[in-house]
């Protein structure tokens, strides 16, 4: 009698565990539909295998916020933009000085034509620098473009002193863009001259931006030297 009750007994646990695993491989191959709509959510954004962005779509309010607050701190931060334009490298230096001090964006003013050593040539009545400078309408053309100008909320512009002035290819950048509303700071390199009425000549050109005084720099200022007059504008730049 006892061993029949025994194997009764058995034989009903094999049956329930059966059953339990007959459930268990019919729910891997055929999800219900909740575990579907699940699945569809996290796939569409970022894989399973990445928990961190699993942990994302939780519905808990504390981590979604945690989640999206880096992304409004990035919108509100100030960005910088450094451009510049340099015949032989000497305002490039300062630029990256200025763009490596602020973790800023850097771009270079490129021509379209290039200046040769006889266009350079301030000593020839005849060179092309001498006739674009002798020419306040001549807009040499830019080769390229600063990619999303209206993210930017200072610009640096940097070049060197063609005669007592901006090169009039930075003419021709300054006129390319809307800086209304933005704060500009010029900044020039040059064999003596200060930065005269360069940077305001400049200004002349643009509308409805704030632009702080033009700043004369040594080629050879090191960045700690660059950086100590930029610290002194009084901006924020949002560090
Ligand atoms: C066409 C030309 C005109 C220049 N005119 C002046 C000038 O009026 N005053 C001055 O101090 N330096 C003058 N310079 C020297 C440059 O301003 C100086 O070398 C500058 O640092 C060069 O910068 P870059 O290497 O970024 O082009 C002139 C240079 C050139 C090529």
């Amino acid at each position: 009698m006892m061993k029949k009750v025994i194997t009764v007994l058995i034989s009903l646990l094999m049956i329930l565990s059966l059953a339990a695993c007959g459930n268990s491989a019919s729910q891997t191959r055929q999800p219900s539909t909740e575990e579907k709509q699940t699945a569809g959510t996290v796939n569409s954004e970022e894989p399973v295998e990445n928990s961190a962005n699993a942990e994302n779509t939780d519905t808990s309010e504390g981590q979604t916020n945690e989640s999206e607050n880096p992304d409004i701190l990035e919108e509100q931060a100030t960005k910088v933009l450094v451009t510049y334009f340099s015949a032989t490298n000497t305002t490039q230096g300062i630029a990256e000085h200025i763009a490596n001090g602020l973790n800023g964006d850097i771009y270079e003013i490129v021509p379209e034509e290039p200046y040769t050593d006889a266009d350079l040539n301030y000593n020839d009545n005849n060179s092309r620098t001498t006739i674009e400078m002798n020419d306040p309408d001549a807009r040499p053309a830019i080769t390229g473009s600063v990619e999303d100008m209206e993210q930017y909320d200072i610009v640096f512009i940097g070049y060197p002193i063609w005669w007592g002035e901006a090169p009039r290819i930075v003419s021709t950048f300054v006129e390319s863009y809307d800086f209304s509303g933005k704060t500009i700071v010029p900044f020039c390199t040059s064999g003596g001259s200060g930065v005269g009425s360069s940077a305001t000549n400049l200004e002349q050109l643009t509308d409805g931006a704030d632009w702080l005084p033009g700043k004369r720099l040594n080629g050879s200022d090191s960045q700690d030297t660059v950086m100590e007059w930029v610290n002194g504008l009084g901006l924020d730049f949002g560090e």
